[in-house]
C-alpha cells in the first residue's frame, strides 16, 4: 500500500490542485490530502472552511483522506506512514520554492520522497490568490475551481 501526501493552504482548492490528486492516484494506492493551518499566509478561509471544501471536492473518492494539520509535514507524514510528499509543479516559476521544500524535509527525514507531477496546460496559470482576486472583485471563476468551492466564494456580478 503506497501512500502519498498532498500537502497545501488549498485557500480556495482550484482545478489545478485536483489535477495533481488525480495524476497521484495513478502513482499512488492512496492520497492524503493535508490542509495546513499556515497562519503566515493570512488565508481567507479558516481551516476548517478550507477542509471541508476539499472534503465536498473529493466527496466520492474512496482512496482520498483528508485533515488538516499544524505541525511540521514530516511528522505528519510520518503517523500516517506516508513514504512520498506529492507536489505540482505548473510553470519553471514553481521549481525554485519547490526544491527548497523539498531539500529541507529531505534533510528532516531522509526516507521521505518528494514527487512532483506536472499540471495540465489550462492550469499553469491558476493560483488560489487568484481566484481569492477575482471572485471578490464579482469575476467569473467557475472554470478553474470545483463545483462544490463555488458556494463558499462571491457571487459573481452578472454583466
Ligand atoms: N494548481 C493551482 N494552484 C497551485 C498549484 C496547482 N497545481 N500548485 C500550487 N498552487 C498555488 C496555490 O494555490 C498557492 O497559491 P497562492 O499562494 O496564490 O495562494 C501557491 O501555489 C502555493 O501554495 P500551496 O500549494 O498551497 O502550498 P503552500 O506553499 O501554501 O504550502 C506547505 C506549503 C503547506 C506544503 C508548507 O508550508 C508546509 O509543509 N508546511 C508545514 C510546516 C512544515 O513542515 N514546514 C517545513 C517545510 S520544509
Amino acid at each position: 500500500m503506497k501512500t502519498a501526501i498532498y500537502p497545501g493552504t488549498f485557500d480556495p482548492i482550484t482545478l489545478g490542485h485536483v489535477d495533481v490528486v488525480q495524476r497521484g492516484l495513478k502513482l499512488f494506492d492512496k492520497i492524503i490530502i493535508a490542509v495546513a493551518d499556515s497562519p503566515k499566509k493570512s488565508p481567507m478561509f479558516d481551516v476548517q472552511t478550507r477542509l471541508d471544501m476539499v472534503n465536498a471536492t473529493f466527496a466520492h473518492e474512496s482512496r482520498i483522506q483528508t485533515l488538516s494539520f499544524d505541525g511540521l509535514l514530516v511528522d505528519l507524514a510520518q503517523t500516517h506512514q506516508a513514504t512520498a510528499i506529492l507536489r505540482g509543479l505548473r510553470a519553471a516559476s514553481d521549481f525554485e520554492y519547490e526544491f527548497q521544500l523539498a531539500a529541507m524535509n529531505r534533510k528532516l527525514d531522509a526516507e521521505l520522497e518528494s514527487v512532483f507531477v506536472m499540471a495540465r496546460e489550462e492550469y499553469t496559470f491558476v493560483s488560489s490568490s487568484f481566484i481569492r482576486e477575482i471572485s471578490s472583485m464579482g469575476g467569473d471563476v467557475n472554470a478553474l475551481i470545483p463545483d462544490a468551492v463555488r458556494a463558499y466564494l462571491p457571487k459573481e456580478k452578472k454583466a
